[in-house]
């Protein structure tokens, strides 16, 4: 059979030019959409009486015959032309001619890619979630583990491990917001714009969005199959959750270096040397790093393809498309694997308080105390301790050696008046977990306030979850329905 979609009006094809322009090498993720959007747009032309009862039967029978995984003609331009042509094949002209009645490629394929990018959004949401368990994981085991925290990749101050790890989970929790976000602006149908003004034919548009599980439409027919920032923003918030997972992952891989030796990450995640027999490697951690890339990359090509197009539908935007699956692949992939190695990662906590031992990260604390209980200024105290802090490194010696007998004669140079603190108190005031005892300051590394944020966070993760499980569940509860309408309708004329 000729292509039914050349109709007349071009005659000569080029073989080149046909696969050059095809998309059916990357279609079949939205193949069964596209048979479900086939459906509810005929049960639609059915009930408004735009087609007669045999016509829907025959064809809603036809699609319902098709399997789960349909098969796509490797021949044909697209997967709309592969449903359309093996229902003209199946049925004949006579019925399946008017499949296409009313709709065109241009809103099937928006709506298809949307149905599509709202099940992988939800992936993706549920593999960041569960990283956000290996984390609330970690930080129930480590609760009191006491770590240096970095500015500049440099001994900063003294935090908790459980701090450090709670900082990924808020920023991961704004990943699954966006992630919810993005699904909003997906989840609204396009159905019923036609190729781009709309359509004489009576098709309910409300009643194909709901039938398809939208909670809404794309109101204007043209915005409707013209835009993609629906994809742009499945991407962004693709892309964005993965800068977060490539900054995890880019700590866990120094901090299983023999320097750091804070983590051990499992050997499922891990692999050696063909040549070096000692090597232990965080490749799953190095490939989400590097994953990070791919998926910014993917949302630079999509960006750069949507940019400058005028309305409506251009074939530009078929290029998009296989852009959005990969980010959205990648990502959570990167994400199941990283709850995956995180939750059965050993920290050693020796070596992360070891690690504290000699770095004087408690100045700051010092410097504070001069404030508190001698009333120095703090830019003067902060120069006092610098100084303190510099001759100890000079004299090799620990800060609370040297800094007892040098302290009057350094606060006497910069303030004029000298400070007396001894020995002990030095050692009490630079004692890294009565530091982090003494932080009142709201999301700060206080024990007490990581372990009471920790009880907010499983909050959030837990409702994270029910949003995810109903979104799901009102997906499936919508494809149930659909297939129950189909199955009613295809049998009305039969029986
Ligand atoms: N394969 C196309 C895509 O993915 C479908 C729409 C084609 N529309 C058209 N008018 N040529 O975007």
């Amino acid at each position: 059979m000729s292509n039914i979609l050349r109709g007349s009006r071009v005659k000569r094809s080029s073989k080149r030019a046909n696969d050059f322009i095809s998309s059916i090498g990357f279609d079949l993720p939205i193949a069964k959409h596209v048979v479900a959007i086939n459906m509810a747009h005929m049960l639609a032309l059915s009930r408004s009486k735009e087609v007669t009862p045999a016509v829907a039967s025959a064809c809603l029978a036809f699609l319902d015959s098709l399997p789960r995984d349909v098969e796509l003609d490797p021949e044909t331009e697209d997967v709309h032309h592969a449903v359309e042509q093996q229902a003209v094949r199946a049925i004949g002209i006579e019925t399946a001619g008017f499949l296409n009645f009313g709709k065109s490629r241009n809103d099937q394929v928006a709506t298809a890619i949307r149905m599509q990018a709202r099940v992988r959004l939800l992936d993706l949401g549920a593999a960041l979630a569960r990283v956000q368990e290996a984390i609330i994981l970690q930080m129930r085991r480590h609760k009191a583990a006491i770590m240096p925290g970095y500015t500049h990749l440099q001994h900063a101050q003294p935090v908790t491990l459980a701090h450090h790890l709670q900082a990924y989970f808020d920023a991961l929790q704004r990943d699954v917001a966006r992630v919810e976000e993005a699904y909003s602006c997906v989840n609204k149908s396009p159905m019923g714009a036609a190729a781009l003004a709309g359509t004489s034919v009576r098709v309910d548009r409300e009643y194909v969005a709901a039938l398809l599980g939208f909670d809404g439409l794309v109101e204007n027919a043209m915005d409707a199959v013209s835009s993609r920032d629906f994809a742009l923003q499945s991407a962004s918030a693709a892309a964005i959750a993965m800068v977060n997972l490539s900054r995890l992952a880019e700590e866990l891989i120094l901090w299983s270096s023999i320097e750091f030796g804070f983590v051990e990450l499992g050997d499922e995640y891990s692999a050696t040397s063909s040549i070096m027999p000692q090597k232990k490697n965080p490749v799953v951690a190095e490939t989400i790093r590097a994953k990070c890339g791919s998926v910014i990359g993917g949302l630079t090509s999509m960006l750069a393809i949507a940019k400058a197009l005028p309305n409506s539908y251009n074939l530009d935007l078929q290029e998009v498309t296989p852009h959005l699956w990969r980010a959205l692949d990648d990502a959570t992939e990167s994400a199941s694997l990283m709850a995956e190695m995180l939750s059965s990662a050993r920290f050693d906590e020796d070596a992360l308080q070891r690690s504290l031992s000699t770095d004087m990260s408690t100045a700051t604390e010092l410097a504070n105390h001069l404030v508190v209980k001698y009333h120095v200024p703090f830019r003067q105290a902060h120069a006092i301790v610098g100084e303190l802090v510099r001759s100890a490194l000079e004299r090799k010696a620990p800060l609370e050696a040297t800094a007892a007998e040098q302290m009057a004669k350094v606060s006497t140079r910069i303030t004029g008046k000298p400070v007396k603190i001894d020995k002990h108190e030095f050692q009490s005031v630079l004692d890294a977990l009565k530091t982090l005892k003494l932080i009142r300051s709201a999301g700060g590394s206080n024990p007490l306030s990581v372990s009471r944020l920790l009880l907010k966070d499983a909050k959030s993760a837990e409702q994270n979850s029910s949003w995810l499980a109903a979104a799901r569940c009102a997906l499936g509860q919508a494809d149930e329905r659909l297939q129950k309408q189909v199955r009613a309708n295809k049998n009305e004329v039969r029986t």
